[in-house]
């Protein structure tokens, strides 16, 4: 079940497209919350939950989400919960919102405090993140949703630790955005971290994360998942919520082909994939190679 719960406190606008604010909510947490009318579409709002329950119950790296409720007396006593436009400040939409928890640990007096937060890390000097691996884990998530976006994550620290621990966010450009459709887009959810995926030797070191998608498993990844989705943010269209969750669940055997096609597109993002290992996919992208092509490495 989806955590739902009330926003208690305004706090300040966070950076990007969606003009999210951050929020204290009635469990003593802060979230970053995307409102209904934000410049990006309402439909990003199903994508962050979508992808994060579906992550979720992938084991992968996401941050807590939740279904914040705002309202009306929140949005008239805080006078910057706006959307900003070229033709003026509007007011965020009252009711249901995507929240997305922001790290934390128990401060004084019971209190939640938000935990060392960054959006990079420079790699001079090296900073041990100790989930690193997470990355190639999360790249067959990203294909599989079709994630149009690069990989965006946060580097968080809590108090008293040497290393760092990477968590995914942003997830609003899975399923292609507000396009609910599912082209092959190669750059889509590569990260822009140079160390991203140096561990990745060949299609194998994906090839635990391919299997769990493509057993039979993979398909109960989408039980019950379109309960989870407020209507309003799919303008009730059941429809094609159906039919994206159907074409998700087809696309779960399209995996491997799509890395192909990353790797071959990309190959400067995995300098330790020997291209003599490189198999050559059909371009409609089915999960069994055609043939097998050996090029210099
Ligand atoms: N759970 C979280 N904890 C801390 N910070 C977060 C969290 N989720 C998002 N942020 C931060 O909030 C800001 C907006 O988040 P996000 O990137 O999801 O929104 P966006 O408006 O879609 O951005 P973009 O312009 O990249 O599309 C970013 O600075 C991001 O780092
Ligand atoms: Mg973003």
């Amino acid at each position: 079940m989806i955590t739902k719960v009330v926003a208690v406190e305004y706090v300040r606008r966070m950076r990007g497209g969606s003009q999210a604010h951050l929020l204290r909510c009635s469990d003593g947490e802060y979230y970053v919350v995307k409102f209904q009318n934000n410049p990006q579409g309402t439909r990003i709002l199903a994508n962050e939950l979508l992808a994060a329950v579906l992550a979720g119950r992938l084991g992968l790296p996401v941050p807590e989400s939740a279904i914040v409720d705002v309202a009306e007396l929140l949005l008239k006593r805080a006078d910057d919960l706006t959307i900003q436009s070229g033709r003026g400040n509007v007011s965020c939409s009252p009711g249901t919102c995507f929240g997305s928890r922001l790290p934390s640990e128990a401060g004084p007096y019971g209190i939640r405090v938000p935990i060392e937060i960054h959006s990079f890390l420079p790699d001079c000097p090296p900073q041990k993140v100790r989930n690193n691996a997470e990355f190639v884990r999360m790249l067959v998530f990203d294909k599989w949703t079709c994630n149009s976006d690069f990989r965006q994550v946060m580097f968080t620290r809590a108090s008293g630790s040497r290393d760092y621990t990477v968590t995914m966010i942003d997830n609003g450009c899975c399923f292609n955005g507000l396009e609910w459709s599912f082209p092959n887009l190669p750059r889509g959810g590569l990260s822009p971290r140079a160390s991203a995926y140096e561990t990745v030797l060949g299609i194998d070191s994906f090839e635990t994360w391919i299997q769990i998608l493509e057993d039979d498993a993979g398909g109960q990844l989408l039980d019950h998942l379109a309960d989870e989705i407020p209507p309003e943010w799919y303008q009730r269209d059941r429809k094609a919520l159906h039919g994206l969750l159907g074409d998700l669940n087809r696309r779960r055997h399209h995996v491997r082909a799509l890395l192909y096609t990353t790797r071959w597109k990309f190959p400067q993002c995995f300098p330790n994939w020997a291209s003599k290992h490189t198999l050559i996919y059909s371009p409609l992208a089915q999960s069994r190679p055609l043939r097998a092509k050996a090029k210099e490495a």
